[in-house]
């Protein structure tokens, strides 16, 4: 198919994967192709649609169904009952939206789907159009995850020690958990592993990281997928390069965001712990309780997001506001985490916010709970050395005594400062990964991002 020129204003159909993790970035990404003169169409499920604050009135929202449009994903049941569904209702509900945008002669030109909707590439094709399959996990936890689909890594694990081309060694407890969960329940791993079924028929494979992070693996890829591009990060500007003023948020966002920064202004610098896991992770009340006694037996101040609906978990008489320390159920993260008054991020280490804390500095502390978020803080504890895991006891509890240990190692001594130092490293790279200059390298190096759009 002919590319179309930029004059001519190629019309992009992003399609997100419903959850906050997914939006954010496809949103920021879509942001990033208008600036560039593309015409952008977003597409989630229905029912998540309603979440959806703040989207630029010049991107343009339609709808699919995942067949669950009144209450949700919860009320599939399971994961593979919703994963099924999705399947089904979504394809589709998809095929209707690209026929109803090609009859209204509001034609597409390319669609980019998020991964882990491989069927939309099969519907993509069926009109003739471009599609570029959107990968928001980071390229470590992807090569895992293509393994599998080649047949050169099983589950569940057979080896000790995994080693993967251009991988660091890989111990058990670095690896995605639907490893462990395979031989009870195979159909969240094999959801993961369906993303890389189709992905050589895609006309372009975009990750959300940048060069310099995963260049030996880039490398790598690029020989197996040609038409790789590591597009990231893909952050709001204001967090970045600052080229673009009103670029300062996400497209989804909460209430309560002004609240903590004011909290956090009288703050010395440096002197806030930031507590926070994502829009997913649930814990049990007995790690809740350890959290929550470590953080008020701690000297220093903190700022924890506990969502509303865990919000019971809190042990009773947890006081949520005090000189000392703020809860919150929602907040503006890159805005917290770009004040100067925080020191370190306790994390879930999913892949957005492991981003984000590389793109501003801030070192980590990591418990992660699913899904990539081992993976997630192997690398940032052990390639990118900008933090350090949380042990666990035999419970699988990270005790108030260990993580006030980490909090101090962090806080206050030689180790942390390095973290930072390293923290900072990476913040430069991904400023130069996006600025002009840089991109136009990066471009001839296989690098889509700012005015490089014409180039695919
Ligand atoms: C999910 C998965 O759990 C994660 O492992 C995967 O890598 C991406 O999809 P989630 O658990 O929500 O995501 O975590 P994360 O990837 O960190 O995304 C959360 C997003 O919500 C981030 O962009 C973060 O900035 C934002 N956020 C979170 C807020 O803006 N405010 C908050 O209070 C908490």
């Amino acid at each position: 198919m002919e590319k179309k020129s930029i004059t001519s204003r190629a019309h992009c159909l992003v399609l997100a994967f419903p959850g906050q993790g997914h939006i954010n970035p496809m949103l920021q990404f879509s942001k990033l192709l208008e600036r560039q003169g593309v015409r952008i169409t977003l597409v989630t499920t229905r029912f998540y649609s309603k979440n959806l604050q703040n989207v630029p009135p010049s991107i343009a929202l339609e709808t699919i169904s995942d067949g669950f449009d009144e209450v949700g994903p919860q009320e599939a049941g399971s994961p593979k009952a919703y994963i099924d569904r999705l399947c089904q209702v979504g394809s589709e509900t998809f095929h209707e939206l690209l026929e109803k945008l090609g009859k209204s002669r509001n034609h597409v030109d390319c669609v980019i789907y998020d991964s882990f909707f491989p069927w939309a590439l099969d519907v993509t094709k069926r009109f003739g159009i471009l599609g570029a399959s959107y990968l928001t996990q980071n390229m470590t936890v992807n090569n895992i995850y293509y393994h599998v689909h080649l047949g050169t890594l099983q589950a569940p694990l057979k080896e000790h020690e995994i080693s993967l081309p251009k991988l660091p060694k890989l111990q058990h407890e670095d690896m995605p958990s639907f490893f462990f969960t395979y031989e009870e329940d195979p159909s969240m791993l094999d959801f993961f592993v369906v993303q890389f079924s189709n992905i050589d028929k895609a006309d372009w494979i975009l990750c959300n990281t940048y060069y310099e992070l995963d260049k030996e693996i880039v490398d790598w890829i690029m020989e197996i997928w040609p038409k790789f591009r590591s597009i990231g990060p893909n952050i709001p500007s204001l967090f970045l390069d600052k080229r673009y003023e009103n670029d300062q948020d996400y497209g989804v966002t909460e209430f309560k965001r002004d609240e903590c920064i004011e909290w956090l202004d009288d703050k010395p610098k440096g002197s806030v712990v930031y507590v926070s896991f994502g829009s997913i992770a649930t814990f049990g009340d007995e790690q809740m309780e350890e959290l929550a006694c470590c953080l008020k037996e701690s000297l220093g101040y903190f700022l924890w997001v506990v969502r509303a609906s865990e919000e019971t978990k809190l042990p009773k008489g947890f006081e949520k506001k005090t000189k000392k320390g703020l809860v919150v159920t929602w907040c503006s993260q890159l805005k917290v985490l770009a004040h100067e008054a925080i020191g370190c991020f306790v994390t879930h280490c999913g892949w957005n916010s492991t981003l984000e804390t590389l793109c501003l500095g801030v070192p980590i502390i990591a418990i992660p709970f699913w899904s990539d978020q081992s993976t997630n803080a192997k690398l940032m504890a052990d390639v990118w050395k900008i933090g350090i895991r949380a042990p666990i006891d035999d419970n699988k509890v990270v005790r108030r005594e260990a993580l006030k240990h980490c909090i101090r190692e962090i806080m206050e001594n030689e180790k942390g400062k390095e973290m930072k130092s390293n923290a900072i490293r990476w913040k430069t790279l991904a400023v130069k990964a996006v600025s002009d200059d840089e991109c136009h390298a990066l471009v001839r190096r296989h690098h889509v991002g700012p005015a490089s759009i014409r180039n695919w």
